[in-house]
């Protein structure tokens, strides 16, 4: 795919080409989206927050996320359609001890389950290690998440602890399990290629 560099484009800036998916910065016109996605209990059902967001809320964080240098945001675009689908991010990020934790929404149900979730999880990997010079990155997930987990098992993650029952959900109580994956178990897919080394 055609990297848009021309002002005249009306297609989103991107950063990184996978297979099925692309990575570009956040898009300030896109936060109307983002809120709808951060609303849709079958999207907040597995991550640790499920209150209502408000859009004046989501405008606000855009604008301290920018200015953070320890948050590192991507939306995700599907390749075929250049549709935004979900937004992936690191967070915590510590240069000097070389470690973040890693985040990710597909906010559109339709194109879950074909391999995107696992697809960004390995690119943001990637990125971690060969760009930034991250050495361990860290995420966590709740126990019922099983595509999740077998999605960040596909792409490297490896599980490292949980905190047994410290989630509540319809009625029950869930452990929050604990991932990470180190740069040297890593084996680059598609950065080196893309950046010609
Ligand atoms: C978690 C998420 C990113 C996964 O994305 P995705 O594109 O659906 O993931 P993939 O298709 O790459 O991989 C999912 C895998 O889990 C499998 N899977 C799905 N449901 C499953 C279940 N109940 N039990 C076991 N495996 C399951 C799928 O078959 C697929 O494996 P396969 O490719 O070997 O067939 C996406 O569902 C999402 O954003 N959910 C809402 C927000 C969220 O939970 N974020 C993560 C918080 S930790």
């Amino acid at each position: 795919m055609p990297q848009p560099n021309r002002m005249e484009s009306r297609e989103p800036v991107i950063n990184m080409v996978g297979n099925g998916v692309c990575l570009g910065p956040l898009d300030r016109k896109l936060l109307p989206l983002y809120n709808l996605w951060n609303n849709d209990l079958q999207t907040t059902r597995t991550l640790a927050s499920m209150r209502p967001v408000i859009l004046e809320e989501e405008i606000l964080a855009f604008d301290q996320i920018m200015n953070a240098k320890e948050y590192l945001f991507f939306t995700i675009y599907e390749k075929e359609t250049l549709t935004p689908i979900g937004n992936t991010y690191l967070s915590d990020i510590d240069f000097k001890n070389r470690k973040a934790e890693f985040n990710i929404v597909i906010g559109d149900h339709s194109v879950r389950g074909k391999g995107y979730g696992t697809e960004v999880t390995k690119l943001v990997l990637d990125y971690s290690f060969q760009i930034l010079g991250l050495h361990n990155i860290f995420l966590r997930v709740l126990e019922y998440n099983k595509g999740a987990i077998h999605a960040y098992e596909k792409a490297g993650f490896k599980e490292c602890g949980r905190r047994r029952q410290a989630h509540f959900l319809g009625g029950k109580y869930w452990d929050t399990i604990f991932m990470d994956c180190l740069s040297t178990e890593f084996e680059s897919v598609l950065i080196k290629d893309e950046l010609g080394l």
